[in-house]
């Protein structure tokens, strides 16, 4: 199967009222536990790469690891999608690697760290519509900023999505879904005790958009059994708190359908590493830690992709291909 259309994802997920996991990867144990924890539960799913993992991996790398995932799962729904592009070449660039889903977050400029004006964003949020969808390629948008810096990306400062400019910015700028800025962060320090979110905003686009899929940033739950895994084992992580499951639940409930984890994965891959090592300090093959980081990856998806509503959704429908896209947005 190639890699279908995000919007479709989306779209089917708004119809069964669930969520659907967007996971960031920058290697192959990554995507295979991933997709291990698709097969099994029956998931569609979205893998994401951001710049850095595009740079990291040297851009075709990740192309053809999705298509190893796509050969190897052939009746799982499957979208490739580009995390926090920061300009229309970038997105170019992920359409070009074939990538079915492009997100031009132009709530920042091109360096991610300046926040712009509603006017710059939805100028630039529309140049990528309007080439995108000419390859029938979602896009994604975002309004208002997140707190939280990974690598230099992000403004730390926070600004949270007004609802009624982002019924205009949906309107005015033909994106297929929007990111929203509810006070959640990237990264793995998000709380110092157990958050309010502002799940007000999405309820109010949601009356008036209903079925329009928004999009969740920063939804690592940060769980503490990892950070304890990665500290009992060398590690020094501070304490902290990432979002409850019971947040982004309410979230769906209101009308979130994509939601993204990086740092959870994360997490659990270098807690998998630090154990292997420290238990077995004569180990010098690289599957043994490998294969357990990828065996938690794949306990860490599993459990989401149950809790977010998406497990059993695979086969509810016909995957729609980019060609058809095309036809559609013409
Ligand atoms: O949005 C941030 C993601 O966690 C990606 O992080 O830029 O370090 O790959 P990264
Ligand atoms: P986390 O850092 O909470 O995993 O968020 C990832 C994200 O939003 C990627 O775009
Ligand atoms: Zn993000």
């Amino acid at each position: 199967m190639p890699v279908v259309p995000m919007k479709q994802i989306l779209d089917e997920a708004a119809k069964g009222a669930y969520g659907v996991g967007a996971f960031n990867v920058n290697n192959m144990e990554q995507i295979q536990g991933i997709m291990r924890a698709a097969s099994e539960t029956g998931s569609p799913v979205i893998i994401q790469a951001s710049r850095g993992a595009l740079k990291y991996t040297n851009m075709v790398y990740i192309k053809h690891l999705v298509q190893a995932a796509l050969e190897e799962n052939p009746d799982i729904p499957l979208a490739l999608h580009l995390d926090h592009g920061n300009s229309l070449q970038t997105c170019k660039e992920a359409i070009e690697l074939g990538f079915s889903s492009v997100m031009i977050d132009g709530s920042l400029k091109e360096d991610s760290k300046t926040p712009t004006t509603f006017e710059q964003n939805l100028e630039v949020t529309k140049s990528v519509v309007d080439y995108a969808h000419r390859y029938g390629v979602t896009v994604e948008g975002e309004l208002g900023t997140l707190g939280g810096i990974e690598d230099g990306v992000g403004s730390g400062q926070v600004k949270l999505t007004d609802p009624q400019e982002a019924i205009k910015f949906i309107e005015l700028s033909g994106v297929d879904a929007l990111a929203l800025a509810i006070g959640t962060s990237h990264g793995a320090y998000k709380f110092k005790a157990k958050p309010e979110l502002a799940l007000d905003i999405i309820s109010s686009i949601s009356e008036k958009l209903p079925d329009f899929p928004l999009v969740m940033h920063g939804s690592s739950s940060v769980p503490q059994e990892l950070i304890d895994i990665i500290n009992r084992y060398g590690g020094k992580l501070q304490s902290t708190m990432g979002v409850p499951m019971e947040s982004i639940q309410e979230g769906i409930k209101r009308g979130i359908r994509k939601i993204n984890v990086d740092t959870d994965g994360r997490l659990a891959m270098t807690g998998a590493v630090r154990k292997v090592l420290t238990q077995t300090p004569d180990v010098f093959d690289p599957r043994k830690y490998f294969g357990a980081a990828r065996q938690a990856v794949y306990e860490v998806v599993k459990g989401k992709m149950q809790d977010f509503g998406t497990a059993g959704h695979a086969g509810d429908y016909q995957p729609l291909t980019l060609e058809d896209m095309k036809k559609y947005y013409s």
